[in-house]
């Protein structure tokens, strides 16, 4: 070949690559090799070819003899942020995204790109600029907006996503991603009429996506469209028939309307694909009048916290107004004196109860079935130690270690609290105290509530308290939260092991 026929076979073999002809790319790309190994452009292209096979690390090495050849050229250097994403070297690829910019400050995609990096590491703050940066260079860029709403969102700025959803529907109208992100954007500020047309649009544009009919049943459900939403998420269903979510959403429909049995079947085919029960089901059929388990599921009490865990503190305390550690705090100190006690803080979620029990403690520790809430109490500083586990088991494994065992608003996920009790009494050195609270009911026993959490009768207790070989201090009736603006029922109690 000649200068001028490898200059044009170059040229022809990109044209494949952006029309999406690899194999046609690939074979000119060998062509030019056979012939000339340093043909300027050829690694650049052979690295963009090894990007499309999705082999990050061939790519890069492409690309370090591309930028050997043109060190400070803009596509060969994108290329290569590129691929060191591709082997999730991230620091790398945050520093040639930095060298990009110096070179090329009004590059929009390298802006892009790299906010998209940041929004991929839990970084939306620093994305959230990138994507602006991005969006002020290159108004047009749909997919700089979607992902500026994407990190919005992530930082609880949801009007400004819901802005910048819509910017992204107005550069790139067909985008089905834009209008579903916007449907869950105006389902959360409580629009649900305009987020079902935005989820409408979604499905009619790409009614091959699971996660659109999810959005559309979400937000016909909130619109009080009951019947629609049963429909969409079947349609989500039959998509897909391992996307449990999808029934789920349809029993807790159904259930709502009233078709009890439909309900059950959607229930008991969640059960049957998910044993562990991250959704609840049994709960759920409980309500629909099979028997209560004894406790919730501890997989569906680890994946609501998890997922609750950013948000706990802010919606417990202020939403809420939460109040069960300064209240059984209040208790103990009045029961019980002011320690110091080795205190083992059953269920201690972010640490909020640490934070009320801690000026009373030597030690103090604590367990909880979420990792998620668990990290929250790592880093609140407040514990000597606290780990990820079921507070029963953890109990009933260290013998005669603590002066006081507590838990707020835990009991609630336990029915049956026979081994708790024993196993709280395990724990507890003799004159040891337990403290709790529960949401109560004016009956024996315990029962599910609509809520789906236990509430229990006084008797049960103290007959769970006796034998379990406990004292009964002290129990003040009191409520320790609010739900849907009521203060819930319940007492704090305190025993003391003889
Ligand atoms: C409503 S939060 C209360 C958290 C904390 N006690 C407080 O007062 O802020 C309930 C916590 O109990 C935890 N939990 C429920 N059942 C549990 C169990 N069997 N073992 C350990 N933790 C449990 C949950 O993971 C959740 O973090």
């Amino acid at each position: 070949m000649r200068k001028v026929d490898l200059a044009q076979a170059l040229a022809e073999a990109f044209g494949h690559l952006d029309a999406g002809r690899l194999p046609e790319a690939r074979r000119l790309a060998r062509e030019i090799e056979r012939i000339q190994p340093a043909a300027p452009g050829l690694r650049y292209l052979q690295g963009l070819l090894a990007l499309a096979a999705g082999d990050g690390r061939k790519a890069a090495q492409h690309l370090a003899g591309a930028l050997r050849q043109t060190p400070d050229a803009p596509p060969p250097l994108l290329a290569m942020a590129r691929a060191q994403v591709r082997q999730s070297r991230f620091e790398p690829a945050e520093a040639v995204y930095r060298r990009l910019i110096a070179l090329a400050p009004d590059l929009a995609e390298a802006y892009d790109e790299w906010g998209a990096l940041r929004l991929a590491t839990d970084q939306p703050e620093a994305a959230l600029l990138l994507f602006d940066r991005a969006a002020a260079l290159r108004p047009a860029l749909g997919h700089s907006w979607n992902c500026l709403g994407l990190a919005q969102r992530a930082l609880g700025r949801w009007d400004e996503a819901a802005r910048s959803f819509a910017h992204a529907i107005d550069a790139e109208g067909a985008s089905a991603t834009a209008h579903a992100n916007l449907a869950a954007v105006l389902r959360h500020l409580r629009r649900p009429s305009e987020s079902v047309v935005a989820a409408r649009r979604a499905v009619a544009l790409q009614p091959e996506v699971v996660g659109h009919w999810l959005e559309l049943g979400q937000a016909e459900r909130d619109a009080g469209n009951l019947a629609a939403a049963v429909a969409a998420f079947a349609r989500a269903a039959g998509l897909d028939d391992g996307c449990i979510e999808a029934v789920w959403l349809q029993g807790e429909c159904l259930a709502a309307s009233g078709r009890r049995d439909e309900a059950t079947a959607c229930y008991r085919r969640v059960l049957a694909q998910d044993p562990a029960d991250r959704f609840g089901a049994v709960l759920a059929l409980a309500q629909l009048g099979a028997p209560p388990p004894p406790q919730a599921p501890a997989a569906f009490v680890r994946t609501l916290f998890d997922q609750y865990a950013d948000r706990f503190e802010r919606e417990m305390v202020e939403g809420l107004h939460y109040r069960g550690p300064q209240l059984l705090a209040a208790a103990v100190v009045r029961t019980l004196g002011d320690g110091p006690f080795d205190v083992f803080d059953a269920g201690c979620g972010t640490g909020l109860l640490g934070r009320a029990l801690r000026p009373l403690a030597g030690r103090l520790d604590g367990v909880d079935l979420s990792p998620r809430m668990v990290g929250k109490a790592q880093g609140s500083g407040l514990y000597d130690e606290v780990r990820a586990g079921d507070l029963v088991a953890v109990l009933a494994a260290r013998p005669a270690l603590y002066d006081l065992v507590a838990a707020t608003d835990v009991l609630i996920y336990l029915g049956d609290l026979q081994a708790v009790f024993a196993a709280a009494a395990r724990a507890l050195r003799p004159g040891g105290g337990f403290a709790f609270t529960i949401e109560a009911h004016g009956g024996d026993g315990y029962l599910l509530q609509d809520s789906r959490r236990f509430a229990h009768g006084l008797p049960y207790l103290r007959q769970q308290a006796a034998a379990a070989g406990f004292v009964w201090l002290s129990s003040e009736e009191t409520s320790i939260r609010d739900d849907r603006g009521q203060p819930v029922p319940g007492y704090v109690v305190v025993l003391r092991k003889n």
